[in-house]
């Protein structure tokens, strides 16, 4: 049996993808053009030059900046349809995707600008590829608490387009006890919970965002390795890590692919997944990152079976919709 080809053909489930951190270089200068925007680059390949990063915080400097080019609801349908035009490539059947709003609010774009494109991308997406999609609205950690608590009040009219609610960013000096209060209104509204959490930041910040927020997922996680016990605690209950493997290479979390702790956390029972994170930033989407995980750690094809039905009872699809996609 080729690993590869299993790979590709067995259906996949993504829980860890940022839509702006889908934003590929030719789209983005496309939008630039058509809303009359001027890069700080001459080229596509001028900017996939300046894809390398020392930390987060140089990604997500860039992150924001490309993200710019999202103005109008056509350009947030165009930035999903061209993401779920790779899952149907790759066999990603199923996709919970995370979406930025006050990244583009503080630049003066309605809530609703954004999440109207998304959802007609969604619909669109079910109907003619049949890849089924949850939203979750993060919050962005390194603004205020209060400004979290404003996108919350600004998705109302919303609640039934979204999932859930995450928190991602900046995670060095922006814990999760910072979001208590609006982690425990979006519970209140009925919106499940997910948190970055063990990134950049140490394990207590996994412990804390379990905790005192609530989440049902951590989104990374990788440093909860530095505490055996809580690691035990998370294996107990099974809350599922979403590891995003590129990203932790590109981001120097490790510092190569097979320095990567994902062997050592299978093998501590950790409800595991493989996701892609920010793919257009960091050399690969969900499948290109299974193959690598696949080839690096010589994984076989039911250990790679295993790890896509994690991801599929982690995720916040219906039963039947889990019954369909394991
Ligand atoms: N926003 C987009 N990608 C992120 C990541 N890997 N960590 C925190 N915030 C993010
Ligand atoms: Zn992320």
């Amino acid at each position: 049996l080729n690993i590869k080809q299993f790979v590709k053909n067995i259906p996949k489930v993504e829980l860890h993808l940022h839509i702006e951190g889908s934003l590929e270089p030719e789209l983005m200068f496309s939008l630039a053009e058509r809303n009359a925007i001027s890069l700080p680059y001459s080229s596509v390949e001028q900017l996939k030059q300046a894809y390398q990063f020392n930390n987060l915080q140089e990604f997500l400097d860039l992150y924001y900046q490309g993200a710019e080019v999202l103005q109008t609801e056509q350009d947030f349908f165009d930035l999903a349809w061209a993401y779920y035009q790779t899952c149907q490539r790759d066999n990603v059947l199923h996709t919970e995707i995370f979406f930025d709003p006050q990244t583009h609010t503080e630049r003066g774009i309605d809530i609703g600008t954004v999440i109207k494109g998304l959802m007609r991308a969604k619909q669109q997406a079910y109907q003619q590829l049949g890849v089924s999609s949850e939203y979750i609205l993060c919050f962005l950690r390194h603004l205020s608490e209060e400004s979290a608590i404003q996108t919350l009040k600004a998705a109302k009219p919303y609640l039934s387009d979204i999932v859930g609610v995450g928190l991602d960013s900046s995670e060095q000096g922006h814990p999760p006890e910072k979001f208590q209060r609006v982690f425990a209104m979006a519970k209140q509204l009925g919106l499940e919970r997910v948190a970055h959490a063990g990134e950049e930041g140490p394990a207590a910040n996994v412990k804390n965002a379990w905790q005192l927020l609530d989440v049902s997922r951590i989104d990374h996680g990788v440093r909860c390795l530095e505490d055996e016990e809580l690691v035990a605690q998370l294996a107990e209950a099974q809350i599922p890590l979403t590891v995003c493997p590129f990203s932790n290479v590109k981001l120097k979390v490790v510092s190569n692919l097979s320095e990567h702790p994902l062997p050592d956390m299978l093998s501590k029972g950790l409800a595991v997944t493989i996701n892609s994170d920010d793919p257009a930033y960091f050399g690969g989407y969900l499948l290109a990152n299974l193959e690598a995980c696949a080839e690096t750690f010589a994984w076989t094809a039911q250990q790679i079976a295993d790890l896509c039905l994690t991801a599929v009872q982690a995720s916040y699809a219906s039963e039947t919709r889990k019954r369909e996609l394991s």
